[in-house]
């Protein structure tokens, strides 16, 4: 039987996708050539040639070593978030629990937790990661990922911040991680039109003390003093307006606060900790 693929791609090309697309969709649509899998790649096509991200199309996306499950429920990951991991396993490597409690709020696919689980199991650390979303359809996504990836020990709560925590948490967590929603109402029109496709709880914030969309990065960092344990750290993404704004907010808080910029320069994590 002829393989469909190349000239699936000649007509995906031709109907206006980029190649590397067109290429992505057959290879995930038309798995070995079979011609009857033409419908589904044209439907995929389809999808991506009204707007929707290429992300949701193909259904996952790698985030450092994972390949995650992604549908319109959960954010679809970001390379500055892969950053943010670096900085949570460097806080890691300071403290050098033998098994750190650590906390992925607002987890969504679950990229930030399960990475460190996944990360910190393959140097021999056995983390308690233990993943919170507001949302229901968000922490479905990530309990799937999880089990894609047979990462057992990590758990997950419905609960807006920290309120729906086990109190006996109090002071033990060694990492908070988070990536908050950041961005203000005003600031999202004119954004990225990928933005539009994606959970807006996952992204809009309300303003704070003048600063828009800076409310959700307000809470996390006046609460988590309380849930660190001594040494512990919050490591937070925020907008690249807030970094003054996070570090005040921290240290206000009595963490000892740090900025950490991005490949670009601009400072986008927040790192503080608890004396
Ligand atoms: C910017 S997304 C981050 C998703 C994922 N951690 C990542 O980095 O790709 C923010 C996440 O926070 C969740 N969220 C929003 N408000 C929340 C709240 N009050 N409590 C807990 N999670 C919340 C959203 O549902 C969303 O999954």
């Amino acid at each position: 039987m002829a393989d469909v693929r190349p000239s699936l791609v000649e007509g995906l090309v031709a109907s206006g996708l980029a190649a590397r697309e067109a290429r992505w969709i057959v290879e995930e649509f038309a798995v070995g050539g079979d011609p009857d899998s033409a419908a589904a790649v044209r439907a995929a096509a389809r999808r991506r040639l009204d707007g929707e991200p290429l992300q949701y199309v193909l259904g996952h996306w790698p985030f450092r070593g994972l390949d995650l499950d992604v549908d319109p429920r959960v954010l679809i990951p970001r390379p500055e978030t892969e950053e943010l991991v670096d900085h949570a396993l460097a806080e890691l490597a300071r403290l050098d629990e033998a098994s750190p409690v650590v906390l992925d709020l607002g987890c969504g696919s679950g990229a930030i937790g399960l990475s460190i689980a996944h990360e910190l199991a393959a140097r021999g650390v056995r983390a308690r990661v233990i993943g919170v979303d507001a949302s229901e359809g968000a922490l479905t996504v990530a309990r799937a990922n999880a089990r894609k990836h047979g990462l057992a020990d990590v758990s997950f709560v419905l609960s807006d911040w920290f309120d729906g925590l086990d109190p006996s948490l109090h002071g033990r967590v060694h990492l908070v991680a988070a990536n908050p929603p950041y961005v203000g109402a005003d600031e999202l029109a004119g954004a990225d039109p990928v933005l539009a496709h994606e959970p807006r709880g996952a992204l809009v914030a309300p303003d704070h003390d003048g600063v828009a969309g800076f409310a959700d990065v307000a809470r996390i960092v006046a609460a988590a003093p309380a849930w660190l344990a001594p040494g512990g750290a919050l490591v937070l993404e925020h907008g690249d307006r807030q970094g003054p704004a996070a570090l005040a907010a921290a240290r206000a808080a009595g963490l000892e606060a740090f900025d950490r910029r991005d490949l670009a320069g601009r400072d986008r994590v927040l790192v503080g900790r608890r004396p």
